[in-house]
């Protein structure tokens, strides 16, 4: 690992220069952090169950062709990505109120939304990732209208192929984060490709029976048994993880 060129590392992955131009590794941390990295823990095993979780999830989107920055698996912890230009923002799709959404607006915990509702945040770890409206993302330049618009029609496709998904193995997606990049074909062209991660991390996924949380919460919380709730959610997925 350290023979590799150190492209970028953030709170629960690093990015590493790929065997080929254009591609880079992204290798999945065992860390967790939550309230701006004010809270931190180790969680052994979470980054091999991430990295499946997400290989999976990005393999059926590409299926459904909503196009991603993933091409492989490479090993327990590691992925095979293109390089892209991460657009700085964090693109949030909520359908039930639960965490920011009812602390803001005074909204109880729980309530279905009358319709989903996408945010954006502004990537600045030094401001908090504040929440920024499309006057903010124009005027700045982060992004486009037409891109905006791209990245607001694939967070709703996604949202609906993984409500269904995790509808199907008994789990509600309250809400759930993405980020997008450009990629720069040879031709001029400039392409939007989801980028980062999907997973338990990056999601609020909840035990339609039981009411159980199967994501970082259990952390942010205090709930103990993240690690459990990670393994159900990729055992639920038909995910085979030997060692999590
Ligand atoms: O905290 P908040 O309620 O705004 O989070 C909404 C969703 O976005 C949650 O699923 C959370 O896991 C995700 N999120 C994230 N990274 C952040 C902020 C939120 O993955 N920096």
């Amino acid at each position: 690992n350290n023979r590799r060129r150190r492209i970028y590392e953030g709170k629960a992955k690093v990015l590493y220069e790929g065997p080929e131009p254009g591609t880079l590794i992204q290798h999945f941390k065992d860390d967790a952090t939550a309230f701006n990295a004010q809270k931190h823990e180790r969680f052994e095993g979470k980054g091999v169950l991430n990295n499946r979780i997400s290989e999976y999830i990005f393999s059926r989107l590409n299926e459904i062709g909503v196009p991603t920055h993933f091409i492989r698996r490479l090993n327990m912890r590691e992925q095979l990505i293109r390089e892209v230009e991460i657009i700085p923002l964090e693109v949030v799709v909520r359908n039930v109120v639960a965490g920011s959404l009812g602390t803001r607006l005074g909204l109880e915990e729980g309530m279905q939304l009358p319709r989903s509702i996408i945010e954006f945040y502004y990537k600045a770890d030094k401001l908090n990732d504040p929440m920024v409206t499309e006057e903010h993302i124009t005027a700045f330049g982060w992004a486009a209208p037409q891109e905006i618009d791209e990245m607001m029609a694939l967070a709703l496709r996604i949202n609906d192929f993984l409500s269904g998904l995790f509808l199907g193995i008994g789990i509600r997606l309250v809400d759930f984060k993405v980020e997008f990049g450009r990629i720069y074909d040879p031709d001029g062209q400039v392409r939007i490709v989801l980028a980062d991660e999907i997973s338990p991390d990056c999601c609020r996924l909840w035990d339609i029976e039981t009411k159980d949380r199967l994501d970082k919460d259990r952390f942010r919380r205090d709930m103990g048994g993240l690690l459990e709730a990670y393994s159900e959610v990729a055992r639920r997925l038909g995910i085979l993880v030997d060692n999590p």
